[in-house]
C-alpha cells in the first residue's frame, strides 16, 4: 500500500493500483505539480495522471490540494496520487521527484505584459526552487510561472547559490509557442496540425518568441505580408487568449495541453528514450543571452545536446537582433531579484 509520512496539513490520497509491477515501458516516475489547484495546475495533473508514464503524481498548492487529489484519485491509472496543501508540506511533495513542473503563479489580466506578474511570481518561484534545491536537486524542472524570461534565472540562481545546479535540469516551459505556430500554420496552409513542426526560439513574451517558419516541417512558404502577420499572431497569441477571457485569466487548457507534453518528453528521454527533441528556455551559449529557447535532445540527464539554431531567413536574423536586448533586460532582472 502505498503509505507517506502525513504532517497536519498534509492529505494522502492513496491511488487504487497500489502493487503494480512496472515493465520497462512504465518506469516508475515520480512527478510534482506546484500549483496544482490552479487554471492550468488541475488540466495538466489530469493529464499526468492518464498517462502511463507516471507511477505517482505529487500535488502541491497553498490552496485546495485535499480535493483536487482526491478527485484525481479516483481515476483507474496507475498513478499514485498524493495532496499536499500548504508552505509546510512542499518538501513532502518534491521528495524523490523524478520531475517537477512548477504553474504556480498569478495569470496575466487584459492590459497586463507578462513581466508586470513579476512582482508576485519572482518570490513564489524562488522558494519552490530552494525547496527543490534541498530535497530533490537532482530533478528536472519545468518553470511555467510567467514571466518565463526571469522566473528560469530566478530558479537557476536559487540553484546555483545552493550547490546543486544543473543547467541540464532547469527548463522553461515554451511548448505553447510551439504548439500555437503548429497549429496556425496548419490552417493556413489546411494541413493536419499533429504533423506540423515549427520550431519557436528565443523567450516566452512577445518580441522574443521567435517562430522559425523557414525550417517548419513539412516545409510551407509565405509572402513576406503573411510571414509578418503570423509571426506577430504567434508572438501575441498569450494576449489574444487574456483579451478572449476578459479578466479571468490567460491560457490554461492549451499550456496544460503544452505542460503534458513537455513533461512526457522528459520521461521519455529519462527512460533513455532516443530521439526526443523539444524546444525549451534553458541556459545556453548559442547567442549573446545567457538564457535562450532553442530545439534540445532530451537524454537520463535532462538536455542531451543543444540542437542550436539552425540556418535562419534574412527576416529571422532580424527577429533575433530584436529579441536579444529584451531577454538579456528580463534575464538580468531575474538575476537581480535573486542576488539583491
Ligand atoms: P491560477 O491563478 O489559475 O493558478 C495558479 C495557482 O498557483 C493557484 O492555484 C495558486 O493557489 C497557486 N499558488 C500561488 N502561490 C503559490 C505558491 N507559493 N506555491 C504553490 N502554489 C501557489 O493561474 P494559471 O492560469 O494556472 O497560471 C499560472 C501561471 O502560469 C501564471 O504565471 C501564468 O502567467 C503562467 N502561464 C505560463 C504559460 C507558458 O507558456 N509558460 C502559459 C500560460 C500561463
Ligand atoms: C501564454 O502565452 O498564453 C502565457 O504566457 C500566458 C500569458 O500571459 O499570455
Amino acid at each position: 500500500m502505498f503509505s507517506r509520512v502525513a504532517n497536519p496539513q498534509t492529505v494522502i490520497t492513496a491511488g487504487k493500483h497500489a502493487k503494480t509491477i512496472c515493465t520497462s515501458a512504465q518506469r516508475n516516475a515520480k512527478v510534482a505539480v506546484c500549483g496544482a489547484s490552479g487554471g492550468i495546475g488541475q488540466p495538466l495533473s489530469l493529464l499526468l495522471k492518464n498517462s502511463p508514464l507516471v507511477s505517482e503524481l505529487s500535488l502541491y498548492d497553498i490552496v485546495h490540494t485535499p480535493g483536487v487529489a482526491a478527485d484525481l484519485s479516483h481515476i483507474e491509472t496507475r498513478a499514485k496520487v498524493a495532496g499536499y496543501n500548504g508552505p509546510e508540506a512542499v518538501k513532502e511533495c518534491l521528495k524523490g521527484a523524478d520531475v517537477v513542473i512548477i504553474p504556480a503563479g498569478v495569470p496575466r489580466k487584459p492590459g497586463m505584459t507578462r513581466d508586470d506578474l513579476f512582482n508576485t511570481n519572482a518570490g513564489i518561484v524562488r522558494d519552490l526552487a530552494q525547496a527543490i534545491a534541498e530535497v530533490a536537486p537532482k530533478a528536472l524542472i519545468g518553470i511555467i510561472s510567467n514571466p518565463v524570461n526571469s522566473t528560469v534565472p530566478i530558479a537557476s540562481e536559487v540553484l546555483q547559490k545552493a550547490g546543486v545546479y544543473d543547467p541540464n535540469r532547469v527548463f522553461g516551459v515554451s511548448t505553447l509557442d510551439i504548439v500555437r505556430a503548429n497549429t496556425f500554420v496548419a490552417e493556413a496552409k489546411n494541413l493536419d496540425p499533429a504533423q506540423v513542426n515549427v520550431p519557436v526560439i528565443g523567450g516566452h513574451s512577445g518580441v522574443t518568441i521567435i517562430p522559425l517558419i523557414s525550417q517548419a516541417k513539412p516545409s510551407v512558404e509565405f509572402p513576406p505580408d503573411k510571414l509578418k502577420a503570423l509571426t506577430e499572431r504567434i508572438q501575441e497569441a498569450g494576449t489574444e487568449v487574456v483579451k478572449a477571457k476578459a479578466g479571468a485569466g490567460s491560457a490554461t487548457l492549451s499550456m496544460a495541453y503544452a505542460g503534458a507534453r513537455f513533461a512526457f518528453a522528459l520521461l521519455r528521454g529519462l527512460k533513455g528514450e532516443p530521439n526526443v527533441i523539444e524546444c525549451a528556455y534553458v541556459r545556453s551559449n548559442v547567442t549573446e543571452a545567457k538564457y535562450f529557447s532553442t530545439p534540445l535532445q532530451l537524454g537520463p540527464n535532462g538536455i542531451q545536446k543543444n540542437l542550436g539554431l539552425g540556418k535562419l531567413s534574412d527576416f529571422e536574423n532580424e527577429l533575433l537582433k530584436a529579441a536579444i536586448p529584451e531577454l538579456k533586460k528580463n534575464i538580468e532582472k531575474g538575476e537581480k531579484f535573486v542576488n539583491k
